[in-house]
């Protein structure tokens, strides 16, 4: 049995350790905003918290997250209000959207850690993550809003 915290809620689970989170999250728990992407650790679509830091779900097994802390985007807030989600809408951030939970997941745990980085900061954190539809220059504005926004 793996216990493990997710977005602050016990779970409990006799799945196979050797799962991998990002498949455990979409495929038992149905939570969805983690996006299956490349399975590679190469485009952050799957991107979560770790213990607070930024880490690829498709390259975690059930095993390695006992008895820590993930969240997901579904737990950032309580009603889609983070700072970083208002400031995506704002921005009008996404295209296809595919990309954009982990774009927002890996951009928190910026914040978390500097919450006043300049653009080269922004945009080297960030190169982590691809997006398709080459919405980069709208997540950086987006994250300096967010930045402004919230408290220091
Ligand atoms: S799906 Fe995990 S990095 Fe692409
Ligand atoms: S918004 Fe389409 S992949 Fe990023």
């Amino acid at each position: 049995m793996i216990s493990f915290t997710l977005n602050g809620q016990p779970v409990e689970t006799d799945a196979d350790p050797n799962t991998l989170l990002l498949m455990y999250l979409r495929e038992e728990l149905g939570l969805t905003g983690t996006k299956y992407g490349c399975g590679a650790a190469q485009c952050g679509a799957c991107m979560v918290h770790f213990e607070g830091s930024s880490m690829f779900s498709c390259q975690i097994t059930l095993a390695s997250v006992a008895g820590r802390n993930i969240k997901t985007i579904e737990g950032l807030s309580e009603n889609g209000d983070h700072p970083l989600q208002k400031a995506w809408v704002e921005e009008q951030v996404p295209q296809c959207g595919y990309c954009q939970s982990g774009q927002i997941m890996r951009a928190a745990a910026l914040l978390d850690t500097n919450p006043s980085p300049s653009e080269d900061q922004i945009r080297s954190w960030m190169s982590t993550n691809l997006c398709r539809c080459s919405t980069y220059n709208r997540i950086v504005k987006a994250v300096q809003r967010a930045a402004d926004e919230m408290p220091k």
